[in-house]
């Protein structure tokens, strides 16, 4: 079945709502989903959505935007990064006016929290100031991210959005350097729908699931990134992937960094406070990069609490708090850790390990989302990125919490914006090759395969390697092991057997499509990691444990060759108004 839109959004998280809402009522506008829209990714979002606001004290989006370079490691691009902070009180005040139920302080002003590397000066006059934390981030309970996917979908509704959802992405069609559209399958069914538009967004999400311990839905594979450099395109920043220091222990859900913003305290099996050690100053609020790396450093110094089944956690102490702060600004992570791990918070600490959280790389974009084809700026016509799956870059080599749901609304309404402008002069082009055919031959040549091994081994084999060898710390020597790994199961994917064969919500097939998306994206991530000889941000290498402004300030682009071999360049990173400096918190 072929479909004509003038914009197709893959995605249905925050990104690519606030984009669609932004297309103008006369324009077609398509959003593609693999779930149900409200069940997307974003939904999962607790703490918060920052922005200088002001409302329970003073601060400017100068300070946050020096706290987004800095939390950065300065290789965010800082022309983006003042843009998305300049922005921001703008974009909360439009989410209240659509409806998203914020929590309110006293005087029935948005409610701010304190989140981690969000600070202000002690001194404004004075630059070299020591820095405290600030209430920066607007929330709603700790279910930030489901009330603001909720308001977004129902302005879509409102704006006659057209909805497919559980549509799985299948291909990427770029002709001549032009995006004329897209293949998806259709789940239910097991058809092949094409979509033909003049302007194709990805807002696909991230892929968390490439990683054992993870916060993110089954969802996170990493389609469309894989689906861009399968194209040949770049991706941008790989190396840079983001481990949430709080997650519950060994099952990695998401225990909100709003714990601590309300006063929650990480404490090792002697109950010490250990984070004044490793940031004295801001202490258990420092950026998530330095919070994950403390946390394994207590753990590998042989004080992390010993677990029933060997392995090590960490404690989250939120008794201190009360019953009344705990009901009414962390509810659902606290049931979270009643109902998955057994324990009250309020009588007693939530056992925790850090958990693979967000991609900081992705698909390369300027600060309207379109998507650039190379390092020098050239984009690809009629395409654009938003959202997680993208890297503007806004978050440069560590994100700092509640930056998220920023990037989301900000770079999500500028890619509206910039597709609006774009469809006046726009077409919609005939392809060259029929798309039917070469996604139907994809799925077959794969439902054909007869060999012995099973795409869940592989893909539990890939997450534990991923895990181990290129998480938080990282080395030559578990990066080249891992390598060899990853080329290993590249090779029994060759022999693997999907054995359903039905065409009604054949999850098998899905999940095979999956495993083939992470293992080209674990491929990037482990060859751009291998490839940067500094620590930086989340990329912490044991044998470069140092910053290295002089050799590497510098963006990774990787692209895959039709041979299968990889390549790298790299793109200057943009500074404006902020100089790199020692990172200390
Ligand atoms: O800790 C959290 O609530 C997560 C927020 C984020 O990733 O921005």
């Amino acid at each position: 079945m072929i479909h004509k839109f003038d914009v197709v959004i893959v995605g249905a998280g925050g990104a690519g709502l606030r984009a669609a809402v932004e297309i103008p009522k006369e324009y077609s506008t398509a959003v593609i989903s693999k779930v149900f829209p409200t069940r997307s990714h974003t939904g999962t979002a607790q703490g918060g959505v920052c922005a200088a606001l002001s409302n329970e004290e003073e601060d400017s989006w100068l300070n946050h935007a020096f706290d987004t370079v800095k939390g950065s490691d300065y290789l965010g691009d800082q022309d983006a990064i003042e843009i998305m902070c300049k922005d921001a009180p703008r974009a909360i005040i439009e989410l209240e006016h659509m409806g998203m139920p914020f929590s309110r302080t006293k005087e029935g002003k948005i409610a701010q929290r304190k989140f981690g590397g969000h600070t202000k000066p002690v001194d404004p006059n004075d630059p070299n100031s020591k820095r405290i934390p600030v209430k920066r981030s607007c929330y709603s309970a700790d279910r930030t991210g489901h009330v603001m996917l909720q308001t977004l979908y129902e302005n879509c509704i409102k704006n006659n959005i057209m909805f497919f959802s559980e549509f799985f992405l299948t291909d990427l069609i770029i002709e001549d350097g032009i995006c004329k559209g897209l293949t998806v399958f259709d789940m239910a069914t097991s058809e092949i729908h094409v979509f033909q538009a003049k302007a194709v967004m990805f807002a696909t999400g991230g892929y968390g699931r490439a990683f054992r311990i993870t916060s993110n839905a089954h969802v996170g594979t990493g389609d469309g990134c894989a689906m861009v450099y399968q194209a040949g395109l770049p991706l941008e920043d790989m190396e840079f992937y983001q481990f949430h220091p709080t997650g519950l222990w060994r099952l990695g859900i998401l225990v909100s960094e709003a714990a601590r913003g309300e006063g929650g305290i990480l404490r090792n099996n002697a109950n010490e406070p250990f984070m004044e050690v490793y940031a004295p100053s801001v202490k258990d609020l420092a950026p998530r990069d330095l919070v994950s790396r403390a946390i394994i450093s207590e753990i590998r110094a042989g004080r992390g609490i010993l677990g029933s089944d060997g392995t090590h956690y960490i404690n989250l102490d939120l008794t201190h708090l009360g019953k009344k702060i705990i009901d009414e600004k962390i509810p659902e992570i606290t049931g979270f850790a009643r109902t998955y791990l057994g324990v009250e918070p309020t009588k007693e600490c939530v056992p925790i390990q850090p958990t693979a959280h967000y991609a900081m790389g992705g698909i390369p974009t300027n600060y309207d989302t379109e998507v650039f084809a190379d390092t020098k700026g050239n984009v690809v016509n009629g395409f654009y990125a938003a959202g997680e799956c993208a890297c503007v870059s806004v978050h440069g080599a560590n994100r700092l919490g509640t930056n998220s749901l920023l990037d989301i609304v900000v770079f999500g309404r500028r890619g509206g914006k910039r597709i609006a402008e774009y469809l006046p002069k726009a077409k919609h082009h005939e392809f060259k090759i029929d798309p039917t055919e070469r996604t139907r031959s994809k799925i077959n040549e794969l439902l054909a395969r007869t060999g012995s091994e099973k795409v869940a081994v592989i893909r539990r084999e890939l997450q534990q390697s991923m895990m181990d060898k290129c998480g938080i710390f990282r080395n030559e020597k578990d990066l080249l092991e891992n390598k060899e790994h990853i080329k290993e199961y590249k090779q029994r994917y060759k022999n693997i057997t999907v054995q359903d064969k039905s065409k009604v919500f054949n999850t098998d097939l899905i999940e095979a499509i999956e495993l083939g998306n992470l293992l080209d994206i674990a491929e990037s991530v482990n060859e751009s990691a291998l490839n940067r000889h500094e620590s930086r941000g989340a990329h912490t290498r044991e044998d470069f444990p140092k910053r290295d402004d002089v050799n590497w300030m510098k963006h990774t682009f990787i692209t895959k060759n039709d041979n299968g071999s990889t390549n790298i360049d790299y793109k200057k990173v943009i500074k404006t108004q902020f100089e790199p400096m020692e990172r200390k918190y």
